[in-house]
């Protein structure tokens, strides 16, 4: 499987995003469209960034009744979308309508994972708000054994878990992991992360990086240390 470097292209209208990626030329990242970008600008930013080369990962974390979801996947898939997602708690029956809706006569499909528990959710939220009484940790492998089983690609997920979801669903389980930082960077709003090269050695397939490519003096040479270090 190929490891890459994700994009998370966090902006709120095409004019920003379509400026962002103006600075690629020799290069095109693999990009994630999440719903700020989505909802603002609908299912043409998807083709449009598509057409100028990109792989596109659509994370807007599907969760709703089988048919729902398996009609909406169908939407999805017509976009040509590389990888997008859905929430594990929607239940197997949700997670297998979603592999339906979203495979092509031709029988290829975009990669599809699942989000276990949000790294918002403290285990504390969980019991006395959720009721789930297992522990926070337990709940997340759980989670990505019903996502395997429902016939998932993989999960998103903490670096710091990326190791423990191999061992528990496979090794080509796909893990995507978000959370990650330069080694002399800044952390901002994230509170566990790593290195691309860290993320890279625990077994991380993919990683979501974000800020530190599209904040940075140059995002060009900053994505590309990101690739070096993950890639190599
Ligand atoms: O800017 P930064 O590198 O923190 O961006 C990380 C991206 O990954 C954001 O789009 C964020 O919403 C997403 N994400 C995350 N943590 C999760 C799931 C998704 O940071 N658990």
């Amino acid at each position: 499987m190929g490891k890459d470097v994700i994009v998370a292209c966090d902006f709120s209208s095409k004019e920003e995003v379509f400026a962002f990626l103006d600075k690629f030329t020799d290069v095109k990242p693999f990009v994630k469209i999440g719903m700020e970008l989505y909802y603002a600008e609908g299912p043409e930013i998807v083709k449009e960034i598509k057409k100028r080369g990109h792989k596109i990962f659509l994370d807007l974390k599907l969760h709703d009744i089988p048919n729902t979801v398996m009609k909406s996947m169908r939407v999805l898939s017509s976009l040509d979308v590389d990888m997008t997602n859905l929430h594990a708690a929607g239940t197997a029956a949700m997670m297998e309508a979603a592999v339906k809706g979203l495979t092509k006569p031709d029988g290829t499909r975009p990669i599809l994972i699942a989000v276990t528990q949000l790294t918002s959710t403290s285990e504390e939220r969980m019991k006395e708000e959720l009721l789930i009484n297992a522990p926070i940790d337990e709940v997340v492998m759980h989670y990505a054994l019903n996502a395997k089983n429902a016939g998932l690609d993989g999960v998103v997920c903490s670096p710091l878990e990326a190791a423990k979801v191999h061992d528990k669903c496979g090794a080509d389980f796909i893990t995507v992991t978000p959370g990650v930082r330069f080694a002399d960077g800044e952390i901002g709003d994230q509170v566990r992360v790593m290195t691309p090269a860290q993320a890279k050695e625990i077994g991380s397939d993919y990683i979501v990086v974000g800020r530190p490519v599209t904040q940075a003096a140059d995002p060009v040479a900053a994505y590309k240390r990101c690739v070096a270090e993950f890639v190599g």
